[in-house]
C-alpha cells in the first residue's frame, strides 16, 4: 500500500496528496507522471507529479474530481493508502538555458507546471507565468508560482480573481509586444486551452510543448489507447510524451478520443455512488453488508 501522508483540500474539487512512494520519489523529474491504482478493483489513473522529495520518498499529486476514480481518491484521508502508484513514467521535460520563456497553467494544470517552471527558472532562464482558471475557487499555488516566476500574470474567466480572460490574451499581448523575446512556450491545462495557445503561437513562430492527456490505460506502450495524431504520424503518450509539439497535434481528434467513453464514465460514476450509499445505510442501522 502507499500511504498517504498529508492531504489538503485546495477548491471544493481539487485536492492534493502527499504519499509514500520511495522509488517513484528516488527517480521522478520534472514532466513526468505516475498511474495509480485506487483499490485492488481500481482502474488504472495517470497522474503527473507535481513535487517530489527524494530524501523523504514522497511524490505530490494534485487532483480534480472529476469521475469515478478521482472522487473516490478524494474520499481517502492521511492514514489510508492507494493499491498501485507505478512510475516515474514518461519523458521528463527538456530542461535548458533557452532566455525568456512563458509557462501557460490552466486549471488543474497550475500542478504539473510549477516544477517545470520552478526547474526553468533554476537553470537560468526568465520565466513568465501566465496562470488561469475558470473562477477563483479553482486557483491554488500563486505563493509557489510567484516564488519561481519573474512574472506572474493570473487570469480567471469570470474576473473573480486576477485579470477577467483568457490566458491566451495576456500570452498574444507579450508575443506582440515583445517581437522575438520569448523563445519558447510550454502549456498544462484542459485540452481546448492547450490547442489555443498553440494556436496563438503559430503565427508567431514560438516553439511550443503541450503536456497532452489522452486515455491511458497501460501506461508501457502496447495497449494504443493513448494514440495521439501528428503532423508526423501516429504517437503514443505514456512512451513518446507526455510533452509534444503543439503545432504539430491534430487536436480534432484529440478532443474526440478524450470524450470517446463519457456515457462509460457516467455510468461508473453512478454506479459507485449508489453502492457506497448502500454501504453507508447499512452501516447506519448496524448491518455489515
Ligand atoms: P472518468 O469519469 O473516468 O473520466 C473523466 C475524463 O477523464 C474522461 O472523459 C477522460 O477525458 C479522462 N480520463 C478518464 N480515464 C482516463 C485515463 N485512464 N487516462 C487519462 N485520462 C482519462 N488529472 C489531474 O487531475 N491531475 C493530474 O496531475 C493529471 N495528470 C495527468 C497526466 C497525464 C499524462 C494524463 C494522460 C492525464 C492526467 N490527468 C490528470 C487526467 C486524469 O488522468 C483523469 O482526470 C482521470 O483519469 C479521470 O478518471 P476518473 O475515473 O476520475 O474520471
Ligand atoms: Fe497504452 Fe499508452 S497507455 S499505449
Ligand atoms: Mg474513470
Amino acid at each position: 500500500m502507499y500511504k498517504i501522508l498529508e492531504k489538503q483540500v485546495l477548491s471544493d474539487v481539487t485536492k492534493l496528496m502527499v504519499v509514500a512512494a520511495p522509488h517513484v520519489a528516488r527517480n521522478a523529474k520534472a514532466g513526468q507522471f505516475v498511474i495509480v491504482i485506487v483499490d485492488e478493483q481500481g482502474e488504472r489513473i495517470p497522474l503527473t507529479i507535481a513535487d517530489h522529495d527524494p530524501v523523504a520518498g514522497t511524490v505530490t499529486l494534485i487532483f480534480q474530481e472529476v469521475g469515478k476514480s478521482t472522487i473516490q481518491m478524494g474520499t481517502l484521508n492521511v492514514g489510508d493508502g492507494f493499491y498501485s502508484v507505478a512510475g516515474p513514467l514518461g519523458h521528463p521535460t527538456e530542461i535548458e538555458e533557452y532566455g525568456t520563456v512563458v509557462c501557460v497553467a490552466g486549471g488543474v494544470g497550475i500542478a504539473p507546471m510549477y516544477p517545470i517552471a520552478r526547474d526553468l527558472k533554476r537553470a537560468g532562464n526568465r520565466v513568465i507565468v501566465i496562470m488561469g482558471a475558470r473562477t477563483k475557487e479553482l486557483l491554488f499555488w500563486e505563493d509557489k508560482m510567484a516564488a519561481v516566476s519573474d512574472e506572474l500574470i493570473v487570469c480567471t474567466d469570470d474576473g473573480s480573481y486576477g485579470r477577467k480572460s483568457l490566458v491566451t490574451e495576456p500570452l498574444k499581448e507579450i508575443l506582440t509586444a515583445r517581437p522575438g523575446e520569448v523563445v519558447k512556450v510550454w502549456a498544462i491545462g484542459p485540452t481546448i486551452m492547450m490547442k489555443f495557445v498553440s494556436w496563438t503561437t503559430q503565427p508567431f513562430n514560438v516553439p511550443t510543448i503541450v503536456s497532452l492527456n489522452s486515455i491511458m490505460i497501460d501506461g508501457t506502450g502496447m495497449c494504443g489507447g493513448c494514440r495521439v495524431a501528428m503532423t508526423e504520424g501516429a504517437k503514443f503518450v505514456c512512451v513518446d510524451g507526455p510533452e509534444f509539439d503543439g503545432h504539430q497535434v491534430d487536436w480534432a481528434n484529440l478532443m474526440s478520443r478524450v470524450q470517446y467513453y463519457r456515457d462509460e464514465e457516467q455510468a461508473a460514476v453512478e454506479h459507485w455512488q449508489q453502492a457506497r450509499d448502500h454501504v453507508c445505510n447499512l452501516d447506519r442501522v448496524g448491518i455489515t453488508d
